[in-house]
């Protein structure tokens, strides 16, 4: 072969080729609901989990690069291989309100950190993520786009126990009949089960599709057949009990 073919074809394939990340079959994409994460939260640290102020109702866990057969490939040689925050200053005061980090003992960054380093590197495959600032910014878009909280306020949140049910006939209009998944949490001292968040699918291109399971089975085997969405937290307040002493004392002292 001419050496300048070879240089003209090897040129057109390199981007493909030398791409980072992993191939992977599609993404899902997990939204939280804090307060259920702070209620079920091990009180054994004072103060452990706080809502920041201004936090939305339901925030980001992360999107996830996924396999068909229920693995999934995790820190994956990426550019850069780790979380580095100057890269998505330009959107960092966005991230900080939606993606917000729970403990306040750790980094508002560790958060993004984890979930960069574990999955958004394996993304990097599909040219839309190539970068650490597209994956934060498409994960922000996904957020943006469909709003888990508006679409379930026709279930609450209330004191009322709900089920599997309630959450298909919430989500059915958003998701297009699209099978979801979501999963509780447990309340150590009331060991009652909170729904914790709730996981969309998607294609490689953002659109929603199924997640994998069977019709009507919404992979929701860590919640019982009935739960509660909690009503909302105010914010900036602990919700552990020692943090409450903690602070009754701090108040008092
Ligand atoms: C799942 O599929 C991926 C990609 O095809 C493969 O690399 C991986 O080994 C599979 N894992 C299991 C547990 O079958």
């Amino acid at each position: 072969m001419k050496p300048l073919i070879f240089l003209f074809i090897l040129s057109f394939f390199s981007p493909i080729l030398c791409r980072d990340g992993e191939p992977f079959d599609y993404l899902m994409f997990t939204t939280i609901y804090p307060t259920a994460v702070c209620r079920a939260d091990d009180d054994s640290v004072p103060e452990s989990c706080e809502i920041p102020d201004g936090t939305p109702q339901w925030t980001i866990h992360g999107l996830w690069p996924n396999f068909e057969n229920g693995s999934y490939p995790q820190n994956c040689h990426g550019t850069p291989r780790h979380f580095d925050e100057n890269l998505i200053k330009p959107i960092e005061e966005s991230l900080v309100k939606v993606w917000p980090n729970l403990y306040p003992k750790k980094t508002i960054q560790s958060f993004w950190k984890h979930e960069y380093d574990k999955h958004g590197t394996c993304a990097q495959s599909e040219k839309l993520f190539e970068s650490e600032l597209a994956y934060f910014t498409e994960v922000m878009k996904v957020f943006d786009s469909i709003d888990v909280a508006k679409a379930m306020s026709s279930v609450g949140p209330s004191e009322k126990l709900i089920g599997a049910k309630d959450i298909t006939t919430a989500l059915d209009g958003l998701l297009g009949g699209k099978r979801f998944q979501f999963n509780c949490l447990r309340d150590k001292k009331t060991k009652q089960f909170l729904l914790g968040d709730i996981r969309l699918c998607l294609n490689k291109d953002l659109t929603l599709r199924d997640c994998p399971g069977h019709k009507d089975d919404h992979l929701n085997r860590p919640c019982p057949s009935e739960f509660i969405y909690l009503p909302a937290e105010s914010s900036k307040k602990s919700t552990s009990f020692f943090g409450k002493v903690w602070n009754a004392v701090k108040n008092i002292g």
